[in-house]
């Protein structure tokens, strides 16, 4: 659907989030005739480049990262004729009009303000918008993750930017939900029947979302240490899955009827405690060791520092305290440097009640494995009779939906989606300002509860899937994590 004429306002463009995302994604978008040629791209950060140098930047980059050495030449050069670049530091008061130089000055068209810069500078960029009479009625402001460090910092930003933006102008970014298998939830969840009858306490034993990654922290050191796997990915990413992969159904696509659901997900999310932290999570560092067979550097080697008990992965035992969930374990799990780069959300049936094939039969439990990324696909493990004329043996084998044999399209990258939407007017890929702060309040209490008990942050060698605890943590339970 091809959008209105816009000008999209970059803070934050010479950044690592605007090289390798926004940048890549509106020359996917523009390649694909959805941004309109009048529109305009206005590049703004504090160092001083002509427009030709950022231009340079912004291309040296886009090959890099998007691994593309057959940039077209003639659409990249069009595309570029949309960019601008305004040298701004925010703190002066006298920079901004510079930027007031560059916008239109009609307001003909859709003025979107992207703040890729640290969250403690949204609410004074905002008011700098305001002063400098930037921020006109019609214009949006997207923010991104993560909106503070806590429940505190978090509600003090969004005060500071609702005295400039109407919350429906808001736009608060969790790039997974963008992504292609993480808005699939939705259709497998409520475009087919058969699911939505078992979907509850009744035939779930657990779930279990793990979102793995090879990666290091190594080139955002002092960010990571100051946040730690539980601020960097369950706040935002892993409690928006398990929002979408729990929620009620909602009425519909609407932005508030989506956020309605996931926040009551989130407010019924039973709170970590004192008591309770020991045996419900654990805290893990990765140290050296081989990814994929290459030797690789431990996490204090990566952020150079000598002593530190920020964690690089979580595991947590959750549990949502409502009719249909009370008693499902929620097992969540992220880290760094583990053996592989895995998101899936699984779903482990309960066992059939009785069975008929005797007692020495194995019949393993039914199991949904949504494969988010990479191989994307979706998988339900079923029981079938193994051919043959002797006994009755059972089989496990998946009714396989993989995205790579069903389509051949190229998948866009989260933030096309999202930065189109942003244009669109649409808020319901996006977080309210509530959904936020509820999801804080639940990461505080997590936070405290480690704090006020001083949990250890338990040492994994990198390349393995986290600290044996982690492990014992379900074995406890009856369960294990699904392996890679
Ligand atoms: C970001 C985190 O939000 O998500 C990073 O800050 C993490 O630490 C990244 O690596 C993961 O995103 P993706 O799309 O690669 O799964």
């Amino acid at each position: 659907v091809p959008v209105k004429p816009f000008e999209m306002i970059i803070f934050g463009a010479t950044g690592d989030l605007a090289r390798r995302k926004i940048f890549p994604a509106l020359y996917h978008r523009f390649v694909d005739g959805q941004v309109p040629a009048n529109s305009r791209i206005i590049g703004v950060s504090r160092s001083e480049h002509s427009r030709e140098e950022f231009i340079e930047i912004i291309h040296e980059n886009y090959c890099e990262f998007e691994k593309d050495d057959k940039l077209d030449p003639e659409s990249w050069k069009q595309f570029t004729n949309l960019i601008e670049y305004v040298s701004i530091d925010v703190l002066k008061d006298s920079d901004w009009s510079n930027l007031d130089q560059a916008v239109d000055d009609e307001n003909s068209l859709i003025r979107v303000f992207y703040l890729a810069m640290p969250p403690s500078m949204f609410a004074g960029i905002c008011q700098g918008l305001k002063k400098a009479g930037l921020a006109h009625k019609k214009s949006r402001v997207v923010l991104e993750k993560p909106i503070g460090t806590d429940f505190d910092s978090a509600h003090e930003i969004n005060e500071g930017v609702a005295q400039v933006f109407d919350e429906n102008r808001i736009y608060r970014i969790d790039h997974y939900l963008g992504k292609e298998t993480v808005q699939n939830l939705l259709v497998l969840r409520f475009g087919n029947i058969l699911l939505e009858p078992l979907w509850n306490s009744n035939a779930i034993e657990h779930i279990e979302i793990t979102v793995a990654e090879d990666i290091g922290v190594s080139g955002r050191g002092a960010y990571y240490d100051s946040a730690g796997a539980l601020r960097d990915m369950v706040q935002n990413h892993l409690l928006q899955l398990l929002c979408l992969s729990t929620m009620e159904a909602p009425s519909s696509l609407g932005a508030d009827d989506v956020r309605t659901e996931k926040i009551k997900v989130l407010r019924a999310l039973e709170r970590i405690t004192v008591e309770n932290v020991k045996e419900k999570t654990v805290r893990g560092q990765y140290t050296n060791g081989r990814v994929h067979g290459k030797a690789v550097n431990g996490y204090l080697v990566d952020v150079d520092v000598e002593e530190s008990k920020t964690e690089t992965f979580v595991a947590i035992h959750a549990e949502i305290k409502n009719w249909r969930w009370a008693g499902v374990p929620i097992y969540l799990r992220t880290g760094k440097r583990m053996s592989s780069r895995r998101s899936e959300i699984v779903i482990q049936f309960k066992s059939v009640p009785h069975s008929i094939f005797g007692g020495d039969t194995k019949i393993n439990a039914n199991k949904l494995v949504i494969r988010l990324q990479p191989d994307e696909a979706v998988r339900l493990f079923m029981e079938i009779k193994e051919p043959g004329a002797g006994g009755l043996r059972l089989k496990t084998l998946p009714l396989n939906l993989s995205y790579a044999d069903n389509f051949t399209v190229r998948y866009p990258d989260a933030y096309e989606r999202l930065l189109m939407d942003v244009v669109r007017g649409n808020l319901s890929l996006f977080m309210r300002r509530d959904e936020v702060e509820a999801a804080w309040r639940w990461v505080d209490s997590v936070l405290e509860a480690w704090d006020e008990t001083g949990q250890i942050t338990r040492p994994y060698f990198a390349g393995t899937d986290g600290p044996e605890a982690a492990s014992e943590m379900l074995m406890d339970l009856g369960d294990s994590w699904s392996e890679a």
